[in-house]
């Protein structure tokens, strides 16, 4: 099948590179078949200047091994947007606590050439734990205030109820995508909280066996745009001391979904072909004029276990679950970049 693209990754490093750095991050990405990523700008420093997202794209080229694209972090100074654009950030990405401006940010990054992703959860909401509803609330309003042309990709959307919304308008609005993950199909809380107590927290929350049923539904059905992981590292100990939100996603999503749909072409659409063209790479699809980025599985039982992981981080909700396919090789560029747990550097390119 084509290698994957995924849309939402967080690859740390600099002050965080516990968790994870771009070269375990990015050989994590190539284990799960994956050849681009989209790095998310909630680093520390967060990349919210020209001058960050240059060094960020520095680092990667130094030291990724897939290739990557770059989300920046809403600018103090709306004059910047130009520059992040020219520094190499392909999108902002907007967290809760930049939704009151959602409108003049979509406003100036579409004016920069920026493209946007919204994680979409009412902050004010948020306090305690974490109703769906904060998600729902966030939704309308972004809703309420996109043009019939506006490009607004929803992160990590994670209740049926939201993605109803979204989809209501995608109709008349077709440049609104939803992106799902993982966790938010594949698993639910109670399940999880199971398996590993209090390391359950991610954001969005997982919610109920009913909603990811509906969620599963949709899927099904080629509702959702496209599938990424929202691959968000932390150490053992920031999860259990700090209550950090997030688990690692990018060595089994693939496997996973495959496993429980059995469908190769859902995710070779949401996983590979929609978000290269939605990079405008010429990845994600076996065909003349194409990258020949691509992975070659079998069909072999595995259990994932975390502390395999080529990732720093080993917390999931998945540990133990039997995987019914296996990625054994990876090319990127007609190259192998990975094969049997060993990895091959290329130069890695900024897709922009
Ligand atoms: C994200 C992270 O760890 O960077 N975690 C997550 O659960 N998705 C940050 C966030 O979105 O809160
Ligand atoms: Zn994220």
């Amino acid at each position: 099948i084509p290698a994957a693209t995924d849309l939402h990754v967080h690859l740390r490093d600099w002050t965080q590179a516990e968790k994870e750095t771009v070269e375990s991050g990015t050989k994590s990405a190539l284990a799960g078949g994956v050849t681009t990523v989209a790095d998310m700008p909630n680093t520390v420093p967060k990349l919210e200047t020209a001058e960050l997202v240059a060094a960020r794209v520095q680092l990667l080229r130094d030291r990724s091994f897939v290739d990557f694209a770059i989300h920046a972090a809403p600018p103090v100074e709306p004059s910047e947007l130009k520059k992040i654009r020219r520094a190499g950030a392909f999108a902002l990405k907007l967290y809760p606590p930049d939704l009151p401006s959602f409108r003049r940010l979509l406003k100036g990054a579409s004016r920069a050439g920026l493209k946007m992703a919204v994680h979409a959860e009412d902050e004010k909401m948020l306090a305690g734990d974490r109703s769906p509803d904060a998600e729902l609330v966030a939704v309308r309003k972004v809703l309420g205030e996109v043009g019939p042309r506006s490009q607004v990709r929803f992160a990590h959307l994670s209740t049926s109820e939201a993605a109803h919304a979204v989809l209501a308008k995608k109709q008349s609005h077709p440049g609104l995508t939803i992106e799902v993950a993982p966790h938010h199909l594949f698993m639910d809380s109670r399940t999880s909280v199971a398996r590993i107590g209090e390391a359950s927290r991610v954001n969005p929350q997982l919610r109920s066996q009913a909603n990811s049923r509906v969620m599963r539904g949709l899927l099904k059905e080629g509702c959702f745009d496209f599938y990424a992981t929202d691959h968000a590292p932390h150490t053992l100990k920031d999860k259990l001391t700090k209550g950090a939100p997030g688990f690692p996603g990018l060595e089994l999503a693939l496997p996973l979904f495959l496993t429980r749909t059995e469908n190769v072409p859902l995710l070779c659409r949401m996983f590979c072909e929609a978000p290269a063209a939605y990079l405008g790479t010429k990845k994600g699809k076996i065909s003349p004029g194409y990258s020949a980025d691509l992975v070659v599985l079998s069909r072999r039982r595995w259990r994932i276990d975390p502390e395999k992981f080529v990732s720093k981080a080993r917390v999931t909700p998945f540990g133990g679950e039997e995987m019914r396919f296996a990625i054994d090789q990876v090319f990127m560029r007609g190259s192998t970049v990975y094969r049997e747990g060993r990895f091959v550097t290329q130069p890695a390119r900024l897709v922009r």
